[in-house]
């Protein structure tokens, strides 16, 4: 039975119920819906509203009925309750009668929505908290398992200077690094309770919010009925955490789809996270990292989606703000199984050094190098851009790596080239020198590596 059947002499068109009702995605809200309502019960007391007995008594059923939504959250599909608000009262209403019906005093579902909903992302955001750090711990143990590789540093998709392997990878923690310090951002300013704001102008009943906040775990509550019952910015900014996430693993994917190409063959991803074509029998696609990329756009999607649904609502609440869910639930969901495919990708993911050296050393990613000696040798810098150039033409007309140049070949440039030039032109030696913070040189690597390795120890323990 509906919640509202008093005012209406007609039931509603099925096809209305079915298009009205949220209860197939907001089941997912069970928990969140009876820790609110133990909560609101405790503070019906305080009012005088219920009996310490009757608290006791709803008390009592709700722990039952949490055990049972915990151990099998599907039942709730097969009622046609209209939604998760109306399901759990009408459970407790099966449970213990008509005090099931006094639980809803001073409550309203726009209070009751909201503050499951943040209690929802505030679960959710913990568990996401927990797989962006699990992968920044892969990406650091990958880091040291092939510490030793170089791999050549691309702009424009053109070979340009050297790195390393766990340059690369550090390079994903830190970005993962700054999601993570969103999403705690995000969930600091979420929590705040909306409950005991009634419909949007607060409830008649002199509850103590503050200690109905805290009783849930709240930070503390909302300040403003009407705001509190129809925000959703923290909808959007997990949302927005998520896609901008997710931009990252995208971008790490299509790193890796690249070097795992025949053509690099940089990297061979593990046959637990590729599949076969069904036609070609020397294919083994990267699926999950191609999948990873695909998916970002349906998270940024389903942001632009809640941005688009919110704009213009007039305050307080309306029926529209119920499309905060599915969309939330499907992004966030979708950013927890990317999170943790790309951590799994990692676990077998093989380096193949030679392959990495040989296409770092070639596609002159050493002719900085050559400019810098020389600047060195007090030539401008702009002149020696313009000298090794022209030696570049040249090495590719001969077909030799700099490197490979006679000392009278490099003279036809520049007079100034000496024999000194060769260590120079080495690839350990590009390394070495960028050793200002945040460099490629192996000792700002390793000091990088064990800060990354610090700090994930010290949040999972
Ligand atoms: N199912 C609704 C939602 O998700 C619950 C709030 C309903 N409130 C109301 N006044 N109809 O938004």
């Amino acid at each position: 039975m509906a919640l509202w059947g008093g005012r209406f002499s007609q039931g509603a068109d099925s096809r209305f119920k079915q298009f009205n009702d949220s209860l197939r995605f907001d089941y997912r809200l069970a928990e969140q819906d009876i820790q609110g309502s133990m909560a609101w019960a405790k503070a019906l007391v305080k009012v005088g509203v219920l009996t310490e007995d009757e608290q006791a008594k709803l008390q009592q059923a709700m722990e039952v009925l949490l055990a049972s939504v915990q151990q099998d959250p599907q039942q709730i599909l097969n009622s046609d309750a209209e939604d998760i608000h109306s399901w759990v009262e009408s459970q407790l209403i099966a449970a213990v009668g008509d005090l099931g019906k006094k639980l809803h005093t001073g409550r309203s579902r726009n209070d009751q929505v909201a503050t499951d909903l943040k209690l929802w992302c505030k679960a959710q955001g913990e568990l996401l908290l927990g797989s962006i750090t699990a992968l920044q711990q892969g990406l650091v143990a990958s880091a040291r398992a092939n510490q030793a590789a170089v791999l050549p540093g691309y702009t424009h998709l053109q070979r340009a200077q050297p790195v390393t392997y766990a340059h690369w990878a550090l390079a994903y923690v830190e970005m993962l690094e700054r999601d993570y310090s969103r999403l705690q951002d995000a969930l600091k300013r979420l929590d705040t309770s909306p409950l005991g704001c009634g419909a949007l102008a607060g409830t008649a009943y002199a509850i103590d919010r503050e200690a109905l906040a805290l009783d849930m775990d709240f930070a503390g509550a909302t300040r403003n009925s009407l705001d509190s019952v129809s925000d959703r910015d923290h909808v959007v900014e997990l949302m927005h955490v998520a896609s901008l996430s997710m931009t990252h693993l995208s971008r790490f994917a299509e790193d890796l789809i690249f070097y795992n190409t025949g053509e690099a063959g940089f990297v061979e991803l593990s046959d637990a996270v590729t599949s076969g074509s069904s036609l070609m029998p020397q294919k083994k696609n990267p699926d999950a990292l191609e999948l990873i990329r695909g998916k970002t756009g349906r998270v940024v999607g389903a942001q632009m989606g809640m941005l688009m649904s919110l704009k213009a609502l007039p305050l307080a609440y309306n029926k529209d703000m119920q499309e905060d869910k599915e969309g939330l639930f499907d992004a966030l969901d979708t950013w927890h199984d990317c999170l943790d495919m790309a951590a799994l990708v990692l676990i077998d993911l093989k380096v193949n050094g030679e392959r990495t050296m040989a296409a770092a050393q070639g596609g002159y990613a050493n002719a900085t190098e050559l400019a810098d000696y020389l600047v060195a040798k007090d030539i401008p810098f702009r002149e020696a851009h313009h000298i090794v150039g022209e030696t570049v033409v040249y090495a590719i007309q001969v077909k030799k790596p700099l490197e490979e140049l006679t000392i009278g070949e490099f003279q036809r440039f520049s007079p100034v080239i000496e024999f000194d030039v060769y260590p120079n032109l080495e690839l350990e030696a590009t390394l070495a020198k960028r050793v200002a913070k945040g460099g490629v040189a192996r000792e700002q690597i390793e000091g990088a590596l064990v800060a990354a390795e610090a700090l994930l120890a010290k949040r999972a323990g």
